[in-house]
C-alpha cells in the first residue's frame, strides 16, 4: 500500500464534509478536553510524554517541555521498532491501529508518573488515531493518569485530530482532560507560537 500526504487530505475533506451534516443534537465524541481554565502546577509537576517517528511530534513535545519551565521529557520507544520505510511502516501498522493492539514499549527506567500533577501527551495520528506504542503507555499508566490532569498533543499529515483526542480521553477517563491540540506534522517546527499550547492551558509556577 503506497499512502502519502494527499491520501490524508483527502481523508480529511471526506470527515469535514461529512461532520457539517451531523444533527446539533450528535453525540459529542470529540474527547476535545473538559477544563477550559488554567490549571496551576510547579514546573516539577509537568511530564511531557511523547511518540514520534519522524521527528515532529518530538519538536512539539522538546517545546512543551521547555515552555513548562524544563518539565520531565520522556519518549515512548516501542520494543520492536516499525519498518524504517514509510510504505511499510504504514502497513505494519494498520492493523494495530485498527484493531486498537498495545504495542509492547520499552520500559522507561525511573519514571514514577504518580509524582506527577499534569502529564501531556504526544503522538503522532497513525490511522486516524493513536500511535500504537502511546496507546499502550497510556494503557499501562491509565490508573495513575486518571487521578492526573492529562492533555493530548498530536502532529498529522493532513487528516487533523481525527480520533486521536476521543481514543485518548476514552483510555483516562475520569482524568482531567485540559483540551487536545493537532498540529500540521510538514509546518510544526517552523510554526511560529507553538508554545501556547502550554500558555494557553497552565499556568508553571517556578519556571520563569
Ligand atoms: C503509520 C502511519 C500512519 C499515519 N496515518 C495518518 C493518518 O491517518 N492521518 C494523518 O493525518 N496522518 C497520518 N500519518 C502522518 C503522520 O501523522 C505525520 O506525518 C506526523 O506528523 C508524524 O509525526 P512524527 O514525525 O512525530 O512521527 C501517518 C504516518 C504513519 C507513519
Amino acid at each position: 500500500m503506497n499512502m502519502d500526504r494527499r491520501d490524508f487530505v483527502r481523508q480529511s475533506i471526506a470527515f469535514a464534509a461529512a461532520s457539517a451534516f451531523l444533527p446539533a443534537c450528535a453525540k459529542d465524541n470529540s474527547g476535545k478536553g473538559n477544563a477550559n481554565m488554567k490549571v496551576k502546577v510547579t514546573k516539577d509537576k509537568v511530564l511531557v510524554v511523547y511518540f514520534s517517528r519522524s521527528g515532529n511530534t518530538r519538536h512539539a513535545a522538546e517545546t512543551f517541555a521547555k515552555a513548562s519551565g524544563g518539565a520531565r521529557l520522556v519518549e515512548i520507544k516501542a520494543a520492536k521498532p516499525y519498518a524504517p520505510d514509510y510504505g511499510a511502516c504504514c502497513d505494519e501498522a494498520k492493523p494495530e491501529c485498527a484493531a486498537g493492539t498495545l504495542r509492547p514499549i520499552e520500559k522507561i527506567a525511573g519514571l514514577d508518573v504518580a509524582a506527577y500533577d499534569v502529564v501531556l501527551v504526544g503522538t503522532p495520528n497513525w490511522w486516524g488515531t493513536l500511535a500504537p506504542p502511546v496507546r499502550t503507555w497510556v494503557s499501562e499508566n491509565a490508573a495513575t493518569l486518571k487521578t492526573k490532569t492529562v492533555c493530548l498533543f498530536q502532529t498529522h499529515g493532513g487528516g487533523g485530530m481525527q480520533n486521536c483526542a476521543r481514543d485518548f480521553a476514552a483510555l483516562v477517563e475520569g482524568a482531567t482532560v485540559l483540551p487536545a491540540e493537532s498540529y500540521y506534522g510538514a509546518t510544526v517546527k517552523v510554526r511560529p507560537g507553538l508554545k501556547s499550547f502550554v500558555t494557553d492551558r497552565l499556568i508553571v509556577e517556578g519556571s520563569f
